[in-house]
């Protein structure tokens, strides 16, 4: 397998202005997803895993098959990739509004309605302690959609949880723009939403 490298970004640093602001997209591809780009690659030259069969998302989903004194780094440098690769293409320019479709018609059945989900999920994002991600999340086994959140990089992957939609609560995700206003970031965040990456994530997944 070779390294894995930052993926390019499908729109333009300044394309989710004003709700994201230019500076942070920038510092928080090339910097931040870069770091963890590089993290994971270190980790799995140390282990010689870089030849490991599975992509990033089967060895998170099966964290126990790493070598123990691997493991918490690949946990999070591994999210780390994993999470912005995702979180880049969950948005885009002119986005936001309401999924259709029958996601649209789950999250009525899960959550009551999508403003109470839009709620739930805020709330719950909002009061993460610290560094993490809130998510909607298909739950295989029950075929259900469900929030959670998790910590620092932690994936839903290694929770057996495939995420559909994922928001970065790190400070580096909002500081600069938003300064101690998560709440503030959280609800402009829904403006760039890209609702059809979403529920075509969905169908792929869902039984
Ligand atoms: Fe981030």
């Amino acid at each position: 397998m070779a390294k894995y490298e930052l993926p390019p970004l499908p729109y333009s640093y300044d394309a989710l202005e004003p709700h994201i602001d230019e500076s942070t997209m920038k510092i928080h591809h090339t910097k931040h997803h870069q770091a963890y780009t590089d993290g994971l690659n270190e980790t799995l030259i140390r282990i010689n895993a870089l030849s490991h069969k599975n992509y990033i998302i089967g060895i998170l989903s099966d964290l126990n098959s790493v070598t123990e004194i691997a493991r918490d780094a690949i946990n999070f440098h591994g999210g780390g990739y994993e999470n912005h690769r995702m979180f880049w293409e969950s948005m885009k320019p002119n986005g936001g509004g309401k999924p259709g479709g029958r996601l649209a018609d789950e999250i009525g059945v899960y959550f009551g309605s999508f403003s109470e989900f839009k709620e739930k999920f805020s709330k719950g994002t909002i009061a993460i302690q610290g560094s993490g991600w809130g998510w909607l999340v298909y739950n295989q086994t029950y075929s259900s959609l469900e929030f959670t959140i998790t910590p620092n990089q932690t994936s839903p992957w290694t929770q057996r949880l495939v995420p559909l939609l994922g928001l970065d609560v790190w400070e580096h995700a909002y500081y600069l723009k938003y300064q101690n206003r998560r709440i503030d970031y959280v609800n402009a965040w829904w403006n760039v939403v890209n609702w059809p990456e979403i529920e075509e994530r969905f169908l792929r997944v869902a039984s």
